[in-house]
């Protein structure tokens, strides 16, 4: 059983009638948008604000009624991805590189379900790299300043060319040794001036729902 996809299709359960949603991006929400696309199909009203190209594309495909996300003063719920999940329910996200559009939307949700396979499960971030978008221009100057804080930063690249999101900005992908105090390093790294937002997600999920290859499903 793809673990991705129970997960991903547990969480449109808790889609109703009339909702606004917000369209996270990634492998996991690809199985949550084809069953919304079903829902759509059999007659529920709902419209979705998309997090990225990738998930407006596929939602088009669909049939999903779409807003655009700069339209949408509130969501009534978001469903999302994760690279890693903690028993807090803090996260690391932004693999995709869609973070900031994800975070954006996380931020105006009224609920956001987080929904990943049970290897993204973790008793603490930090294995995965995270993901922090900066701006093109000196982002060499930004990757020292985050160096500072105990990682080595490597440019995200795609076939030997910077990775430009959505936003036209760079990701720099930056493993800590450890990454304690999530929170704080969140509000340090937004500090810095050619930082648009990284991937720390804090305080921010509501549910997280966790599928498993035995076809288990763990709601959180
Ligand atoms: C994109 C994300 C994704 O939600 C995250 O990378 C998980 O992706 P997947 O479900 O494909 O494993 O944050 O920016």
């Amino acid at each position: 059983m793809d673990s991705k996809r129970l997960a991903g299709e547990a969480a449109v359960n808790y889609v109703e009638d009339g909702m606004l949603l917000g369209l996270g991006t990634g492998s996991t929400v690809y199985w949550s948008l084809q069953k919304i696309g079903e829902l759509v199909q059999s007659g529920l009203r709902i419209r979705g604000a998309p997090t990225s190209a990738e998930t407006e594309k596929i939602a088009r495909q669909l049939g999903i009624p779409l807003i655009a996300l700069s339209e949408v003063s509130e969501l009534d719920l978001t469903i999302d991805g994760a690279d890693e999940v903690n028993p807090d329910f803090q996260l690391i996200k932004g693999g995709g590189g869609a973070l900031l559009r994800e975070k954006m939307a996380a931020s105006i949700s009224r609920r956001f379900i987080v929904v990943v396979d049970n290897s993204k499960y973790v008793p603490a971030l930090g294995q995965f790299p995270l993901p922090v978008e900066v701006v093109p221009f000196g982002w060499q100057i930004t990757r020292r300043q985050i160096s500072g804080f105990g990682c080595e930063p490597v440019l995200r690249q795609v076939h030997g060319s910077p990775f430009v999101t959505d936003n036209g900005n760079y990701i720099l992908d930056c493993q800590f040794a450890a990454l304690e105090a999530p929170e704080e390093l969140h509000r340090q790294l937004n500090l810095i001036p050619g930082v648009v937002e990284n991937g720390l997600f804090v305080n921010m999920a509501d549910m997280v729902i966790i599928g498993a290859s035995d076809g288990s499903i763990e709601t959180k």
